[in-house]
């Protein structure tokens, strides 16, 4: 019989996750579908909860969810418990559900196949909110040099400090106190969304800076471009993030990893031909 899995999110329609889930069943002939769900604010619970009575196997949760499937889980990772957010749900034997986080795990293999190894660099985060959130712990555990997080709201840097500092060199410092280079420079905001460029000081790029954008369209990000302008070394946008964490769902579900360069390659395709449209 066919295992059913869906994301689910408010809103849903431009959701990329059925199209690579169905590209890594195919990949790893598995046989599995995958659907988008659409549920209103107040109905996420009671939507999930019909999903796996119905014999549902596994889900993933889209915004505005995560917290609230956190919420709803009998069981959680390590990994979500400190995200505070959860982004992959399984139906456990016992009619249980269990939720684990692997935004954090996409985003930490896409940053080490496009700049090499973690171990040993001075990064910086920028942003504080629940993507911020759920990358700090993966990134310490790969044996960063130093973690430092700015944020333009400089006192949920230092809640973010407070809650993850046990875990690695991870210290929170106000935008305008950044005046050197850093390795590597992550941007979590969310501005770039609404065409918004973070105040930065330039002196934090020179020409041995990685940047790497968690958000990703049609054209370079407007956070890439400033990169970019003060000649970093190589930027890079979210879309390897994407298909990271996907990849990770879909091997805790079904054992088996699945390859994630052809279906960035047919992605970055699909978002070419939307410019040309
Ligand atoms: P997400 O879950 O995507 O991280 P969020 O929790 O709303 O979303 O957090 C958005 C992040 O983007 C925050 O760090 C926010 O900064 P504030 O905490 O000061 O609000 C940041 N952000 C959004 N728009 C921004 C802008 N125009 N300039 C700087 N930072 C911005």
């Amino acid at each position: 019989m066919t295992d059913k899995y869906a994301v689910f999110g408010n809103p849903i329609a431009q959701s990329k996750s059925p199209f690579i889930h169905t590209e890594f069943a195919k990949q790893t002939q598995q046989d599995l579908s995958y659907d988008a769900i659409l549920v209103s604010v107040d109905q996420f619970d009671s939507s999930l909860t019909a999903f796996f009575t119905d014999g549902g196997k596994g889900a993933n949760v889209t915004a505005p969810f995560k917290e609230q499937a956190f919420a709803m889980c009998d069981e959680l990772s390590e990994m979500a418990t400190l995200a505070g957010a959860v982004n992959t749900l399984f139906n456990l034997p016992n009619g249980k559900i269990g939720g684990d986080n692997t935004d954090g795990v996409g985003l930490v293999n896409d940053l080490e196949m496009l700049f090499g190894s973690l171990k040993g660099k001075r990064v910086l985060l920028v942003g504080a909110g629940g993507a911020a959130r759920g990358c700090i712990l993966p990134i310490l555990q790969h044996n960063v040099a130093q973690l430092v997080i700015c944020n333009r709201t400089h006192e949920k840097a230092e809640q973010l400090q407070a809650l993850f500092s046990e875990y690695g060199n991870f210290f929170a410092k106000p935008i305008e106190e950044l005046h050197s280079p850093f390795d590597l420079i992550i941007n979590s905001t969310s501005a770039g969304l609404s065409g918004q460029l973070i105040t930065l000081p330039n002196v934090i790029v020179d020409k041995t800076t990685d940047c790497y954008d968690m958000t990703y369209g049609q054209h370079t990000t407007v956070f890439n471009q400033w990169a970019q302008d003060q000649h970093a070394r190589k930027t890079a946008d979210g879309l390897g993030m994407l298909v990271g964490q996907a990849a990770k769902s879909f091997s805790l579900w079904r054992g088996v990893t699945p390859d994630t360069a052809s279906v960035m390659g047919k992605l970055r395709e699909s978002l070419a031909q939307k410019v040309a449209d």
